[in-house]
């Protein structure tokens, strides 16, 4: 999108929700109520992941997204291939979180603790999570894991995210969410959202998640449990994307669990 238009959608966004981009919590919570959440568990416990639709407006995606050249409000920036993790960069934010972000951590979490739950039940992992994310912080604060996780991703042309798992330490929430913040085939090309499965003496399993602008894709962390013949057993996923053609992509992810 050009520069100049952008700005007017950003600045209209924030004649809307004064306090921040699109700060309105309450909008927020509200879309996230209105969710489909039995199709959304019925998806994780399938497949290790679902996608919800326009959970964010474009107006609201793109006053995310133009936070990334910002100064203020980030804790850390990390360049990728510095690490061995792909190519491209990304920044985590510091607390508070925008209001927006804020809003979507806290509202989806109380939404995905019944699944955490049954997932872990059926693992045989001894760990539950408490219905309200400020219960699950703290537990997470007291363990050292204090900086906030949810972070605003940056691609442009050749860059690409390698598979990976978001552990920041021993508390791990095992769903996570991504939010896709431009669109594919006007703002960029390439650049797919892709999860692998790893099944236990079986081949890999791999899947591109279709999304579109303003989509939340809603995933496994690390494992899922998934019925055999003999009861459950345990799959690994990881996730990455692929490499962006042309344009620029961003994504802001919101993980629960703080990192150490
Ligand atoms: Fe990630």
């Amino acid at each position: 999108m050009a520069a100049t238009l952008r700005k007017m959608k950003i600045n209209e966004a924030n004649m809307c929700a004064p306090g921040g981009p699109a700060a309105d919590a309450a909008a927020i919570r509200a879309r996230v109520d209105a969710v489909d959440w039995t199709r959304v568990h019925a998806e994780l416990d399938a497949q290790g992941w679902a996608i919800v639709p326009h959970l964010l407006t474009h107006l609201e995606a793109d006053a995310i997204a133009d936070l990334y050249h910002q100064e203020q409000g980030f804790r850390s920036q990390v360049i990728m291939s510095r690490h061995g993790f792909g190519r491209g960069e990304y920044k985590y934010f510091s607390y508070p979180l925008p209001p927006l972000i804020q809003a979507l951590r806290t509202a989806a979490y109380p939404r995905l603790v019944s699944v955490a739950n049954r997932w872990h039940e059926r693992m045989g992992k001894d760990v539950r999570f408490p219905h309200d994310l400020a219960a699950f912080l703290d537990r997470c604060h007291r363990a050292g894991q204090v900086r906030p996780t949810p972070l605003l991703l940056e691609y442009a042309p050749e860059d690409y995210n390698c598979l990976h798992r978001d552990l920041y330490g021993e508390h791990v929430f095992p769903i996570q969410i991504a939010v896709l913040l431009d669109q594919p085939g006007e703002d960029f090309e390439g650049g797919e959202f892709v999860m692998t499965e790893q099944r236990p003496r079986m081949q890999t399993r791999a899947m591109v998640l279709p999304l579109r602008k303003g989509d939340a894709a809603v995933f496994a962390v690390n494992s899922r449990p998934v019925t055999g013949v003999r009861g459950d057993y345990q799959v690994k996923l990881s996730h990455g994307v692929s490499k962006l053609l042309s344009g620029r992509r961003h994504t802001v992810g919101i993980i629960f669990h703080d990192a150490a």
